[in-house]
C-alpha cells in the first residue's frame, strides 16, 4: 500500500491499522487492503480516455450509441469534474490498490460480455451487453460521487435506471435483495491473484434501494462508452452511498431473500458495512467524513447527508433506524 502524498485524512498504515489486527497476518493483510482506501495519488496525468476523441475503446461496438440525451432532472451544485481527473484516478482493486491503474485495466476484454440474471426470478437468463443496451432507453445523468476515502467528483454518467433492469429480470415477490458480482479473471486482473481479498467483488442492495429512481446502471461516461478503469462495460452508480457500493464490470445480478455478504464486509466489516449511506456526522473509524476533496480543484467542501440526495432516498430508511446505516 502506497501513500504517495499525505492529506489531512490520511494516516500512515501503522496508525490506520487497529492494534489487534497485527496479531493475525491474514487480518493484517486485509487491513492493509482496506487501509489502501486511504491512499491518494500524485496529481493525475492526462487520461488516455480524455485524450481519445473516438471514445473510451475504439473496438467498443456501443460507441455509436453515445452521446445520449441528458435527463435534466438531476442537477449538480458544482462544475462537472474534468474527465482527465475522474477517468485517471480510480479505485478498482482487481487491477491495483494504487489509484493509477488505467494501463492495467486495459487488459480487460469487454466483448463478448455476458450478464447472468439468476436467483429469485421468474426465469434465470443470460444476456449479452449489446442486446441489453438495445433493450434499454439510455439517458445521461449528472451525479455527484462520494468515495468513503473523502474525495468526490461530479460526473455525466450514461446508462439506464436500475429499476428498468429489475423489470427486465422479473424478480419473484419474495426477493428482498439484489446482489451484484464483478468479473473474476486473475489472468487479466492481477489483483485477483492476491488471495487475502475475498474475490470476486460483491455488492448488494435492498429491492427498495435498487428500484429507487436514483439507482443507475452505467454504460457510458462523458458521452462515450464507460472506460475500462471506470467499470466497462457496465457498472452500478448509487449517488447517495459511498462509492464502494457501486460495483464495476458486473457479470452477474442475483435476486435473493437474504442480505448478501459484500466484498468489503468480508474484508473489514467494522469499517465498511452493508448500508454505507453518506453521512458527514458519522466518521469512518480512522478519519472524518465531514468534508470531501473535490477531484480536479482539490477544494475541500462540506459533505452532505445522503450526499445531498435525501429528498429521493431518506424515506427508504424510515423503518431501519436500528441498522448501521452510515458506515
Ligand atoms: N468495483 C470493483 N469491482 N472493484 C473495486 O475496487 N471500487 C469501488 C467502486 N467499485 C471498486 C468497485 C470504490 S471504493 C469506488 S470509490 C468506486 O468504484 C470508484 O469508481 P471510479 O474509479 O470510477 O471513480
Amino acid at each position: 500500500m502506497l501513500v504517495k502524498s499525505k492529506r489531512g485524512w490520511e494516516l500512515p498504515e501503522r496508525d490506520a491499522t487497529p492494534e489487534s489486527t497485527y496479531a493475525n497476518r491474514r487480518q493484517l493483510l486485509r487491513a492493509m487492503g482496506a487501509g489502501a482506501l486511504l491512499a491518494a495519488s500524485a496529481v493525475p496525468v492526462a487520461s488516455a480516455f480524455a485524450d481519445d476523441p473516438a471514445g473510451g475503446d475504439k473496438d467498443d461496438p456501443s460507441a455509436k450509441l453515445y452521446p445520449v440525451k441528458r435527463n435534466d432532472k438531476y442537477k449538480l451544485d458544482r462544475p462537472i469534474t474534468d474527465a482527465k481527473y475522474s477517468t485517471d484516478y480510480n479505485n478498482f482493486y482487481e487491477f491495483s490498490t494504487d489509484k493509477e491503474l488505467v494501463a492495467a485495466a486495459q487488459a480487460l476484454p469487454i466483448r463478448p460480455w455476458t450478464i447472468t440474471v439468476d436467483g429469485m426470478v421468474e426465469k434465470p437468463f443470460q444476456i449479452g451487453i449489446d442486446d441489453l443496451l438495445a433493450k434499454m432507453q439510455l439517458e445521461e445523468r449528472l451525479y455527484r460521487h462520494r468515495c468513503v476515502e473523502a474525495w468526490s467528483m461530479a460526473v455525466p454518467w450514461s446508462g439506464f435506471p436500475l429499476k428498468d433492469f429489475v423489470a427486465l429480470a422479473k424478480p419473484l415477490g419474495g426477493a428482498k435483495f439484489i446482489r451484484f458480482e464483478t468479473f473474476m479473471d486473475p489472468k487479466v486482473a492481477d489483483g485477483q491473484n492476491q488471495p487475502f481479498y475475498p474475490w470476486p467483488y460483491i455488492e448488494g442492495l435492498t429491492m427498495a434501494e435498487a428500484t429507487n429512481e436514483l439507482a443507475f446502471m452505467v454504460t457510458g461516461m462523458y458521452g462515450k462508452p464507460v472506460p475500462k478503469q471506470d467499470g466497462a462495460p457496465i457498472r452500478v452508480v448509487l449517488p447517495w452511498k459511498y462509492g464502494f457500493k457501486s460495483g464495476k464490470s458486473i457479470v452477474k445480478v442475483s435476486f435473493t431473500d437474504k442480505q448478501p455478504r459484500t466484498f468489503w464486509q468480508d474484508l473489514q466489516e467494522s469499517d465498511y458495512g452493508f448500508w454505507a449511506n453518506v453521512n458527514p456526522a458519522v466518521p469512518h473509524p480512522r478519519w472524518s467524513q465531514a468534508t470531501e476533496r473535490v477531484l480536479g480543484t482539490d477544494e475541500r467542501v462540506p459533505t452532505q447527508i445522503w450526499n445531498g440526495y435525501g429528498e429521493y432516498v431518506a424515506q427508504l430508511y424510515d423503518g431501519l433506524k436500528s441498522e448501521r446505516l452510515f458506515a
